[in-house]
Formats: C-alpha cells, sequence, structure tokens
C-alpha cells in the first residue's frame, strides 16, 4: 500500500540530505544480489533515524535486523569515534553482504555484527543503550521491546519499523498483522515509555523511555 501520493514522496525524497555514495552504491547492489531488496530503509528513513540519533546524542545504539547494513551504517554516521552500533542478524547472505560494506566505510569499525537468532544475541549484550532499532521478524517485536526496554536509558528512544504493515493493521487477519497491532496496542498502554506513531513509510513507532514516577 501506498501511504503518499508518488509525487509528494518523490519530493521528499529529493528535499531530504543526500545520504552519500557509499550507501547509494550498497543499496544499487541490494537490488541487484539480494532477496526483497525493498526491507531496506531508503533514504528517508534511514536519513531520518540518523538524526533521530544526534537528537539523542547516541553513544551506544543497538540494532535488530541488519539485512544489508543500510540502516546500521546510517546510524553509525551519527555516533563519535569511540561509538558503538551492536546489530543482530540471522541470514548468512545478509551478514556477508552487510560486512563487505562495514569494512568498505570510516563509520564500520564502530559496528559489531552479532550472528544468529537476535533474541539469544540479545541475551548476550547488556545495556545501557542512547537509541535501538527494531526491524526484525514482526512476530517477535514484542519479545524485542521487552527484552531491550530495560537496556535503554532513562530519555533514551526505541524506533520500531513497519508498525503500520502496509495498513494490515486496521484488519489483521495473519500471524505477522496480528503481532504487529498487538505490539502497538501494547507501546500505547504502556506508561513506562511515551509514543508517536509517525507514517513515514510503512510506519515508525518512536518510543521514548520516561523517567520512573
Ligand atoms: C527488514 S530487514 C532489516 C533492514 C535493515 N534494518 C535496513 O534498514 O537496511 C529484516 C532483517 O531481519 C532479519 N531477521 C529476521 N528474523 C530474525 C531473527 N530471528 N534474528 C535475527 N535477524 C532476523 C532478516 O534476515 C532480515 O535481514
Amino acid at each position: 500500500m501506498e501511504f503518499l501520493d508518488e509525487k509528494i514522496e518523490e519530493y521528499a525524497f529529493n528535499h531530504t540530505s543526500y545520504e552519500g555514495n557509499l550507501l547509494k552504491r550498497l543499496e544499487e547492489e541490494t537490488y541487484e544480489k539480494l532477496e526483497i531488496p525493498q526491507m531496506t530503509t531508503g533514504r528517508i528513513e534511514a536519513r531520518f533515524l540518523k538524526l533521530l540519533a544526534r537528537l539523542v546524542g547516541a553513544k551506544r545504539i543497538l540494532e535488530i535486523g541488519t539485512f544489508a547494513g543500510y540502516s546500521a551504517l546510517s546510524m553509525a554516521e551519527a555516533l563519535p569515534e569511540d561509538g558503538e552500533l551492536i546489530t543482530c542478524e540471522i541470514d548468512p547472505e545478509a551478514i556477508t553482504f552487510a560486512k563487505k560494506y562495514f569494512d568498505l566505510s570510516a563509520h564500520g569499525k564502530k559496528i559489531t555484527l552479532l550472528e544468529g537468532e537476535a533474541l539469544n544475541s540479545l541475551k548476550s549484550i547488556s545495556g545501557p543503550f542512547d537509541m535501538a532499532f527494531i526491524d526484525a521478524d514482526k512476530e517477535n517485536y514484542s519479545n524485542y521491546y521487552e527484552a531491550i526496554l530495560p537496556m535503554i536509558r532513562y530519555g533514551g528512544l526505541i524506533a520500531v519499523d513497519n508498525v503500520l504493515w502496509s495498513g494490515r493493521v486496521l484488519d489483521p487477519k495473519d500471524k505477522s498483522d496480528k503481532a504487529i497491532h498487538q505490539f502497538n496496542e501494547r507501546v500505547i498502554q504502556d506508561k513506562r515509555v511515551e509514543s508517536v506513531l509517525l507514517t513515514v513509510r510503512d510506519g515508525l513507532n518512536c518510543i521514548i523511555k520516561n523517567e520512573p514516577a
């Protein structure tokens, strides 16, 4: 489902900062070589994630779902030289692809890629993190959220992708539809956080962790 008029999307794209030649190449090669290349966040959302990372003054970021490495490299740009981004990915082909681009980027040294099931990887990680980006298997969104929230510092941010699921949240039918809708319901009722569900791309839920009452 397209949420915005194509011309408006194009206008927004043309008035969003250029992502740089390396990310452009990464995106082009993703479309040439990887399956489901449209999983890549792309210019507008990834520049927005970088902007959010800058706004929270992120030094440590956690990502669930690396894929080709586009969003990881975009957020890593916002980190200081001694900053760290940990990203989790299960698909070996995506891992090889992303690692190649991490090696080519000046920001790649800030990134650690944890291979395998993200829920397992999360057991080996400790906080605090300033920001997290959840963008993997939808059925585990609530599990990722509950595992990650305690590791986020107060005032830190969790951004969660695809929360509109091409509009299917309005009439959830399959497991993923229901999981995303239930996740959004969980967040809106959660007193530990304040959130804004933005209609950026396929929906981006931006969740700030409150100070304890
Ligand atoms: C939408 S893509 C991520 C896109 C990436 N964040 C970007 O913007 O470029 C989702 C990724 O999550 C990975 N994934 C799915 N289930 C996973 C799991 N249980 N553990 C780790 N990674 C998983 C998939 O292999 C896929 O590469």
